[in-house]
């Protein structure tokens, strides 16, 4: 008997339900695939996690990039600094700073700078800029909320944040691997403008 018009309504729902169904099921079955190397590369060892501290392998940052790790629930910056950046930074001159701070007093190394990603006036999180700060000669951050502005090595060039970008304690376990962070590091109220002031880790 030849098929109902309603007979071949109902069939075309039934195969767009089941196509729907198949597409949904394979989909989240792919996101729980994908992000399952995502959640072992962010898996510190277990002495590391118990001490409250964070592993980063920098050996993929190239010149000029910046890589954001949360450590504490705290966005930071890791910023490989090209030699033009660690040039014009070094321009700056420190004694013309709302927040006075060398270069020595910001970096263990030159071409890496660390710190807390979180701006010093209302703890808006700055944009990286890695050609020019808006109306300065500095590649640096740009904190939109109020336009505060610093150089590559945090220190607040203008707008209104008090001081420069916190640092946050770490070492290097090798060249391109960083350990951040310390048991007992009590953050803000502790001097975390220079490195020198800060735990050792
Ligand atoms: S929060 Fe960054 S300038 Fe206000």
């Amino acid at each position: 008997m030849p098929e109902s018009p309603k007979d071949i309504k109902n069939k075309e729902i039934s195969r767009r339900t089941f196509l729907t169904t198949v597409t949904v099921a394979l989909g989240a079955v792919g996101a729980g695939l994908s992000a399952v190397p995502f959640i072992e590369a962010m898996s510190p060892t277990k002495d590391i996690l118990a001490s409250g501290r964070l592993e980063v392998d920098i050996s993929s940052l190239k010149d000029g990039e910046l890589k954001t790790v949360i450590w504490r629930k705290q966005p930071v910056f890791i910023l490989r600094r090209t030699p033009q950046m660690i040039e014009a930074a070094a321009g700056v001159d420190p004694s013309a700073l709302a927040d006075p701070a060398s270069p020595a007093d910001r970096v263990f190394r030159p071409d890496l700078f660390v710190c807390i990603g979180i701006c010093t006036h209302l703890g808006c999180i700055p944009k990286f800029m890695p050609d020019r700060v808006p109306d300065t000669d500095q590649p640096g951050f740009y904190c939109p909320c109020h336009g505060g502005k610093y150089d590559t090595l945090g220190r607040r060039l203008a707008g209104p944040p008090p001081e420069n970008l916190h640092l946050v304690p770490y070492k290097f376990e090798t060249e391109n691997k960083l350990l951040i962070g310390t048991e007992k590091f009590p953050g803000y109220g502790a001097d975390v403008r220079k490195i020198d002031n800060l735990p050792k880790v």
